[in-house]
Order: C-alpha cells, then structure tokens, then sequence
C-alpha cells in the first residue's frame, strides 16, 4: 500500500477512526479512476487493520465529489465502456468493506459523488450540501447505483423526479428523506460529527458491529423471510463469540465491556 496517495489524504482523527478525505481540489474531487483505484487501496488497508474499528470518508467543504470524471468518459465508445467494464471498480470493493463507513458530505455530492455516498453504511451533511443525480444533462444515467439506491432511500416517485430531471437537492431535503442520518449546520460539525459517531462503534465490539452491518445490508437485497432468517442465524452464531460472554457479564456486574477486539 502506498504510504502517500496522489489524491486522497488519511489521518486517524481519534483512536479507532479512518478518516479518508478525498483531495483532488482542482476537479471538485472529480472521481478519476485513479481517485477511485486510491480509495480502494485505503479501504482496504482501513478494513484490514486491527487498530481501526470504523471509517469516516470526506471531501472538502465545496465538495464531496463532482461525480465520476467527465473529461476521462466524454470519448468513451461503447466497446471501451463494455469491455473494460467501465466504473466495475466502484463496485469490487466497498461493498465488501466489513467495517462501517460513515460518509460526510459536505459542498456537491453529483452524479457519482452522490451514489458513492449511497454506498456508505451512513450518511451525514450539511444543510446546504447539494446532491444530485445529474446525469440525465449529460445524456447518460447514474451507473453506479443511484437509481437502485437511491429509489430504496426515496421511493420510487421521488427517485423519479430526481433522476428524469437531474435536479439538485439540499442536505436539508436529504435529512428530510432519510437519504442523510443527520444534518449539521457547517461542514467543520458535519465531519466532527461523523468522526465522534466512528469512534462511538470504535469502541464497541468488533464482531457485533460486522455482524450488525452485514445483516442491515441483507435487507436491501433480500426477501423479508430470508432477511429474518439470516439476522437469526448471525444472532445465534454470536453466542459464540467471547464479546457477547464479555457484554452481557459487564452488564450484570455493572461494569464497561473490556471488548476482545477478537
Ligand atoms: C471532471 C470536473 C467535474 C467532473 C467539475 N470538474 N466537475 N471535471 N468531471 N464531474 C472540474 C471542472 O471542469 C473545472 O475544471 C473544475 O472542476 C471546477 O469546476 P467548475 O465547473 O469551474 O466549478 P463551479 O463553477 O463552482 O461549478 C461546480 C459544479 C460544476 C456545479 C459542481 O463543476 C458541475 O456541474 N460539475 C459536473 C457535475 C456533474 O454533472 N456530475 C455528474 C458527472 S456524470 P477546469 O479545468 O475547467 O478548471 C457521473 C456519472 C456517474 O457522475 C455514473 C457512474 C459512475
């Protein structure tokens, strides 16, 4: 792993919490492919290492990101798009990121800015954020999941509206959808915010929080009876684990978990 990326800057902001700011200000933080290759990279390092419990993803105060890189996709034929799977990196590895990544976005969050948000476990902004889905303007469609996710997040006529239009909304409206966890007033209390919510499940067990993460996600793909099924089946597999011995004996003795960090 590269100890410097070109485009993205790391820092641990407090024990436990990856904060991974995405740092290419002269394109709004533009989604190249080298950016997206970067931003990989770091997940994975983050999801890999043990002193790390969850994962904070960030822009600048102008912008979360611009969406995917216009200048590299504007003389794409469609044998390029196809056969090198055009944006397939996006999707091979935050999806099997197993730690929470909570996104904060401040500034724009357009086109792919807005679905890489999507793809966050949480979502918090600033009211005066702008998302958007604004492809349609550009002739195409979202492609890396905004018509999916975001319609789960809206509701299909809202999601409608949104992507046959491509018209902006506010982290305001995003709170008020339930698209955002939280709205803050600034982007400084947006990102310290996100940062204080990551060191929360830092703290907590590291199995418990997977498996929570991995059981939510199953909701958004599967059928109710199989979703209950699996959640039981994750449920029961924890009594295996020396954090559920550690959390429910701390309850009873009136003391904090010493958490296994198994
Ligand atoms: C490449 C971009 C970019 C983008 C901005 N820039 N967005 N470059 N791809 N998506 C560049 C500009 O070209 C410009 O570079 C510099 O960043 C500053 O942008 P300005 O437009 O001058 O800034 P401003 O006037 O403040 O306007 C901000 C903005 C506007 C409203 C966010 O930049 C904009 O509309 N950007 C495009 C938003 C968009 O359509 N996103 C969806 C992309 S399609 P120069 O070199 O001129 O200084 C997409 C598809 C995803 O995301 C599908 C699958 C992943």
């Amino acid at each position: 792993a590269p100890a410097t990326y070109e485009n993205l800057r790391l820092s641990a902001p407090k024990p436990g919490v990856g904060l991974i700011t995405l740092h290419r200000p002269r394109a709004l933080n533009a989604l190249s492919s080298a950016l997206f290759s970067e931003l990989n990279t770091a997940l994975k390092d983050y999801d890999s290492d043990s002193t790390i419990g969850a994962i904070v993803l960030t822009g600048s105060e102008k912008a979360f990101a611009a969406g995917a890189d216009i200048k590299e996709m504007k003389d794409l034929s469609f044998s390029q798009a196809y056969n090198t799977d055009f944006i397939a990196s996006w999707s091979s590895t935050i999806p099997h990121i197993r730690k929470p990544i909570i996104a904060a976005v401040n500034g724009v969050a357009l086109g792919g800015g807005c679905e890489l948000a999507l793809m966050a476990d949480i979502i918090y902004c600033s009211s005066n954020a702008t998302f958007g889905q604004p492809e349609i303007k550009l002739g195409i469609i979202p492609g890396a999941g905004g018509s999916q996710r975001l319609t789960r997040a809206v509701g299909k006529s809202k999601a409608m509206e949104l992507i046959l239009t491509g018209r902006n909304f506010s982290g305001t409206e995003a709170g008020e959808w339930g698209v955002a966890a939280r709205v803050f007033d600034s982007a400084e209390e947006c990102v310290n915010g996100a940062v204080d919510t990551a060191g929360k499940i830092a703290g907590l067990s590291r199995v418990a929080v997977k498996a929570a993460k991995e059981v939510v996600n199953k909701s958004q793909d599967a059928p109710l009876r199989e979703g209950l099924e699996f959640e039981r089946k994750v449920f029961h597999g924890l009594f295996g684990s020396q954090d559920q011995k550690i959390g429910m004996s701390a309850f009873i003795d009136k003391k904090k978990p010493e958490w296994s960090h198994e």
